[in-house]
């Protein structure tokens, strides 16, 4: 049995969202497809998700200095340990399933915000004289996008800082990723409802593909 994590970086829902409807769509086919997997959902909107701010930074620093949990203030208590329930929530998972909407060119900052929770050095990356190394190897993500204009290919290209930023990050961890994007609506909204159909068939294929995977925390 593998544990996915699902992580929804939008607030709205699969009416109002393409993403939301491409991750709802994955995730129904995957339940049908490995019913015995577990699913975790982590909405970002619904949940507490701390920022690094002086609290944390102050926190983690007396930490390595030697200081003591109990020597911290109760505020840099509370992120701290928050901060280490979503490294552990994360580091617990096989597969991961992000959905995030492209906002100004890149994710949504309650999203990189979670991924500054479990980028965290000697627990899902390390360093190495050779440089960072991945401590997740093995593990899937899927990433499900929407966006208004077209950045696979032309003139935006260089202009997309979203996936391109959640796949940095899942490399320092050594987590595969694969992406599948609808976009462009906003350029051909004549054409809005064949994109996110077909954007939903691949998010349904990539669902079967990964339901068959098996991956296993080691
Ligand atoms: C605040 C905001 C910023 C956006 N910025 C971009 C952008 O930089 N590039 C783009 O192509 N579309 C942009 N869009 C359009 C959305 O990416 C597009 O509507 C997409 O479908 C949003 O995903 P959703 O349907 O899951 O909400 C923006 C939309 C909003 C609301």
């Amino acid at each position: 049995m593998s544990k996915l994590l699902y992580v929804v970086a939008h607030p709205l829902d699969k009416e109002r969202s393409y993403s939301l409807a491409m991750g709802n769509s994955f995730i129904n086919t995957y339940k049908e497809h490995s019913p015995e997997d577990e699913i975790v959902e982590l909405n970002l909107y619904n949940e507490y998700i701390p920022e690094i701010d002086a609290d944390v930074l102050e926190g983690w620093g007396h930490l390595r200095s030697g200081g003591t949990f109990e020597e911290l203030t109760s505020q840099q208590q509370s992120k701290l340990s928050r901060i280490e329930e979503l490294t552990e929530q994360f580091i617990a998972a096989d597969k991961y399933v992000f959905v995030s909407p492209m906002w100004n060119f890149t994710i949504p900052a309650r999203f990189k915000a979670y991924l500054d929770t479990v980028l965290i050095a000697r627990k899902t990356f390390t360093y190495t004289e050779n440089g960072p190394v991945g401590l997740m190897t093995g593990k899937k993500a899927v990433h499900l996008q929407s966006r208004g204009n077209i950045y696979s290919a032309g003139p935006m290209k260089e202009a997309e800082h979203a996936d391109t930023l959640l796949k940095t990050c899942l490399d320092l961890m050594g987590i595969e990723l694969e992406t599948i994007v609808a976009e462009g609506h906003a350029l051909q909204p004549d054409d809005a409802d064949k994109i996110k159909q077909q954007a939903i068939e691949k998010a349904v294929l990539s669902a079967e593909q990964l339901a068959k995977e098996m991956v296993l925390n080691k």
